[in-house]
């Protein structure tokens, strides 16, 4: 066993909080990864003979000095996990994780603000502790965050809904996603991702039973394509899990896009479950939520959460608003996975969604400028950039510095370079798509973002 890998485990740890850090490096990903040697070398070992490692190099507890009872006690035994999550094995973002520690990199892969929230919304939550707001909140939401959130989509989408019967509170987007999965979706339902997609999607539709089915939006401009998604739909088809601005590439989808997506949904009988967490986070053109289309509410979940509006992604509040029939499976789902979201943090977040519009005008000014430092200095030095419309991630080809892969790159940059990104093939359920892209996030601090770019402007060569 390889002696310093109770240590990645440990930061495994850390970092696992964030579901872009469990973002899997997935069995199917080893045969593309495989030529990046040392990321893999120790997962290449449990992979290939698909037999997951010992308990003892997973553990998480326990120091490098002395491990606990339990842990020799396990010690040897094999990792037990059910099979439908047997292939989400994590590792790249803890090895990436450990490197940059290791290597001092500044870190421009995770996507989570080094700045913090608005005093304000930190104020309603303190205060809130103070006045006893401390017990089991309603479980679909306490009736102020209810309504504050019915209160924002109808200002942001023009539509009215009932706060009471059509807005869900749960613990972050994820548990949005999860419970909406979870309640609305059959073992054996059919449901389409648009590729690359966000990590939490193919693990959750695993654990219910699903079939997915990938459509692949491809560079430069990853427009939908519109006849591989017509043929994609077949009688099985329940849903379509789709995020607008999207997670990796920043891509906003187009008015004609969810124009044509909603008309195959409608023509077909399907659902659509709409991530639209960076909706604030929307640059070059206004964000559209695919329940604003004609006939679209009554069939789309729209899925939100206060993270990356109010920076504030440790908080883990988020919502589910969709027609009372869909509603039910959401909450019936949402009842026995959580029960309630923590309760002062509702309160600070009914707050938080009355803000002011020139909050949101201030927020998107201060990231079009991040964006800017980004976006030119990654140009500046070599990279092709792809124009990114909303979140606040920016995805590169990488080829021109002639690695092999998104791996392999990503590895040399946090060594030889110093900087953090995040390699894309772990959000493809084919890697090879992702093998030349890298994506970057601009939600840093200035200062930080200059001096990454500073550090790739002088240490990156063009082959
Ligand atoms: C597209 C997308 N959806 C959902 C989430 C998770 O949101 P939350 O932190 O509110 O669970 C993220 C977080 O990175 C995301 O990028």
């Amino acid at each position: 066993m390889n002696p310093s890998f109770p240590s990645l485990m440990q930061t495994q740890c850390t970092w696992s909080c964030h579901h872009e850090m469990l973002g899997a490096l997935r069995s199917k990903s080893s045969s593309l990864f495989a030529s990046s040697r040392h990321l893999l070398r120790q997962f290449a070992a449990g992979s290939g003979s698909r037999r997951p490692p010992s308990f003892a190099a997973m553990s998480t507890a326990a120091t490098e000095k002395e491990a606990s009872p339990n842990q020799k006690e396990s010690a040897g035994k094999p990792l037990q996990v059910a099979k439908r999550l047997e292939k989400f094995k994590t590792t790249i973002f803890t090895q990436m994780s450990m490197l940059a520690i290791k290597h001092g990199a500044i870190n421009l892969g995770q996507g989570f603000p080094n700045f913090d929230g608005p005093e304000f919304v930190k104020e309603a939550a303190i205060q809130a502790i103070r006045d006893g707001k401390n017990q089991y909140a309603r479980g679909y939401g306490i009736p102020d965050l209810n309504s504050a959130i019915a209160a924002r989509f109808k200002k942001d989408s023009g539509l009215v809904v009932d706060p009471e019967t059509e807005v869900t509170v749960t613990s972050g987007c994820t548990e949005a996603i999860a419970a909406t999965i979870l309640g609305l979706i059959n073992p054996g339902d059919e449901v389409i991702l648009f590729a690359p997609f966000y990590d939490s999607y193919e693990a959750t539709l695993s654990m219910a039973g699903a079939d997915i089915k990938c459509i692949t939006l491809r560079p430069p401009d990853f427009a939908v394509p519109i006849n591989e998604l017509r043929s994609a739909i077949s009688k099985k088809t329940r849903a379509i899990l789709m995020n607008t601005p999207h997670n990796p590439t920043g891509k906003m989808f187009t008015r004609e896009e969810l124009n044509e997506i909603a008309s195959l949904c409608i023509e077909n009988d399907v659902l659509v479950f709409s991530d639209e967490v960076y909706d604030k986070l929307a640059f070059e053109m206004d964000h559209i939520s695919m329940a604003s289309l004609p006939g679209m509410y009554d069939r789309t979940v729209t899925l939100n959460s206060l993270g990356k509006t109010f920076s504030l992604t440790g908080w883990k509040i988020g919502w589910a608003i969709a027609p009372p029939h869909l509603t039910w499976g959401v909450r019936q789902a949402h009842s026995f996975l959580t029960f309630a979201t923590n309760t002062p943090g509702q309160w600070a977040a009914a707050a938080a969604l009355r803000a002011p519009d020139s909050y949101y005008v201030e927020l998107r000014r201060d990231y079009a400028t991040k964006k800017q430092i980004l976006v030119e200095g990654l140009k500046e030095a070599g990279f092709k950039v792809f124009p990114s419309s909303g979140t606040y991630f920016v995805v590169v080809d990488h080829t021109p510095f002639g690695l092999e892969n998104d791996i392999a790159f990503c590895e040399f940059l946090i060594k030889e370079v110093g900087v953090v990104a995040i390699p894309t093939s772990v959000f493809y359920l084919n890697p090879e798509e992702g093998k030349n892209i890298v994506r970057f996030t601009f939600c840093k601090d200035e200062g930080t973002l200059r001096s990454a770019v500073e550090r790739m402007k002088a240490k990156l060569k063009r082959t």
